[in-house]
């Protein structure tokens, strides 16, 4: 096939079967086949440096090597590991009841190998999964786990729902299966509302607040709700890492979250009622679960209350507004509040606020979009960054609240195949390699064009990594990188117009 803007032909080392749409071109799955992403060795030869391409013109996470050489071209980079920032927690995306439906509309042989596409060793190898406590935009229809028996202060009738058990807990234990030998994934829980009687307009719909004073019985009650649904995931042997307080205050079913909320649920309810039982006494209590532009006066509200601000380990944000703030609040935050963690819990394309509407197939725009926000915010002490949806349809549902977006790989839901997006490509430059653990570090880059950026760190097995995006429509970048206080060994690569590549070497 020929790539869209280009006369060059699609690379396919890996064996995407590529297939052009108007806005670019996908490589398509089925039951027999897909391409899998070569494996970095646990052994590189010093002199030798290991590369990935992605780009325009049709490379698709390609590896290559290069030799190393005593001296640089013109530009050189310098990886400098004697200045070490903040500790990566990991890369991922949600179990929304959509994923499930989609993964559901394929045979069992091909929902396994979209599995391998996030979780396996051939694939992206995510770390990272985020689940809503009950239903989110993105499912069939809305529900909570203790709705229709009235007020149930005791949480006598909490029970799972259907929805868990078809869309998402098949999926998180095939996730966690996969990542078993690979260290391991770690999941976050996410609430989208309360059940419908402790809101004061006892609906679904957003601008509610809980009901009573904030020590009353509707804010304990809701407590012991997160710590049933941590507890009935654990009897399905599936643990989790963390949890955010509430999802962003949206359209649909939601609370409003303040900063004042939020410190006294997390600081007189959520955090001791965890802390006191066995399926979620070491989670991690996340704030905020929404947009960029909230953070710096969310966090100064909160932090008004000292005894608060101890049980609050870190702070989830959301890519949507990310225009209306730069990225420098986030150092910010970080240098008030060092000791606690900044992670990015959602981000896709599609939505009103990105310029695209629904589903952009083979869109490699989309794809930058992420290259440049995880290395603009792992540039500024993030310490991880998550995907929406991993698997819609061609529409980009399903939704009942109409709200389609775009995701990585789409599922033809009557062909049973479905699409890797250059946006599944990017996240796994950054998940393959950039495990929990691996470390930023700070790189000194030569003057470059506009819409070239870069992001260094050092893997968990000491292993040096340079990513650089290049977002041009012209310029060919060349960069030797170069690591400080190591003589003579420089690797220099090439960063044509609209691509993106990754470079590890060994620690020498
Ligand atoms: C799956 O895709 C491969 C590669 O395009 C093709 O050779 C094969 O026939 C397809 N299998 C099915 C069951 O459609
Ligand atoms: C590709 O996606 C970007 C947003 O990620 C959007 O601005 C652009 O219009 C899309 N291109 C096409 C051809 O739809
Ligand atoms: C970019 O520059 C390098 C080094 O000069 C060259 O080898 C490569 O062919 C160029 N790539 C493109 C796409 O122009």
């Amino acid at each position: 096939a020929v790539f869209l803007n280009s006369s060059r032909i699609f690379s396919n080392p890996s064996g995407c079967v590529p297939r052009e749409f108007p806005d670019g071109v996908v490589c398509v799955c089925n039951s027999t086949h897909c391409d899998d992403i070569e494996p970095l060795e646990g052994f590189i030869a010093p002199g030798t440096a290991v590369v990935y391409r992605t780009s325009l013109q049709g490379a698709r996470m390609d590896k290559s090597s290069v030799k190393q050489t005593p001296k640089p071209s013109v530009f050189t980079a310098e990886l400098d590991a004697s200045t070490v920032f903040q500790e990566i927690l990991g890369f991922g995306g949600a179990f929304t009841d959509s994923t499930g439906i989609n993964l559901n509309s394929l045979r069992k042989q091909t929902q396994d190998l979209l599995m391998q596409q996030y979780f396996g060793p051939s694939g992206s190898e995510y770390t990272l999964g985020r689940v809503p406590i009950a239903a989110t935009d993105f499912s069939l229809r809305i529900y909570t786990y203790d709705d229709g028996f009235g007020e149930d202060f005791n949480m006598e009738h909490f029970a799972l729902a259907n929805d868990d058990f078809q869309f998402k807990i098949p999926y998180i234990k095939q996730a966690i299966d996969l990542q078993k030998s690979n260290g391991g994934l770690k999941l976050i829980g996410a609430p989208w509302t309360p059940p419908f009687w402790m809101k004061t307009d006892d609906t679904f719909k957003g601008g509610a607040m809980l009901k009573g004073e904030q020590d009353g019985p509707y804010y304990a009650s809701y407590a012991q709700y997160f710590v049933k649904f941590f507890e009935s995931y654990l009897v399905e042997s599936i643990p989790f890492w963390g949890v955010t307080i509430q999802n962003e205050a949206a359209d649909w079913h939601t609370i409003f979250p303040t900063a004042t909320y939020a410190r006294n649920f997390i600081k007189n309810h959520l955090s001791p009622a965890l802390r006191n039982s066995e399926a979620a006494k070491n989670l991690k209590i996340m704030g905020l679960d929404d947009q960029r532009v909230y953070l710096p006066q969310w966090t100064d509200e909160f932090a008004e209350d000292k005894e608060a601000l101890s049980v609050l380990d870190g702070i989830s944000i959301h890519w949507y507004a990310d225009h209306q703030q730069p990225a420098s609040v986030l150092t910010d935050v970080h240098d008030k509040h060092p000791e606690k963690f900044l992670l990015y819990t959602e981000a896709c394309n599609g939505s009103p606020t990105s310029g695209t509407k629904g589903v952009s197939l083979g869109n490699y725009t989309s794809g930058e979009s992420y290259a440049h926000s995880i290395i603009e915010n792992l540039n500024n002490w993030v310490s991880g960054w998550m995907d929406w949806n991993m698997a819609l349809n061609t529409q980009g549902g399903y939704s009942w609240f109409m709200n389609f977006v775009d995701s990585p790989i789409i599922v033809e839901t009557n062909k049973n195949e479905f699409f890797k997006q250059p946006m599944y490509y990017v996240m796994a430059h950054f998940s393959k390699f950039l495990k929990p653990g691996s470390r930023v570090i700070n790189l000194n880059l030569p003057p470059l064009p506009e819409k070239v950026e870069a992001l260094g760190a050092i893997m968990v097995d000491g292993k040096r990594y340079v990513t650089i995006l290049n977002r041009n429509d012209v310029e060919n970048v060349t960069v030797s990188l170069h690591e400080k206080g190591v003589d003579k060994v420089y690797t220099t690569v090439s960063v044509p117009a609209h691509s993106l590549v990754t470079v590890i070497w060994t620690k020498y």
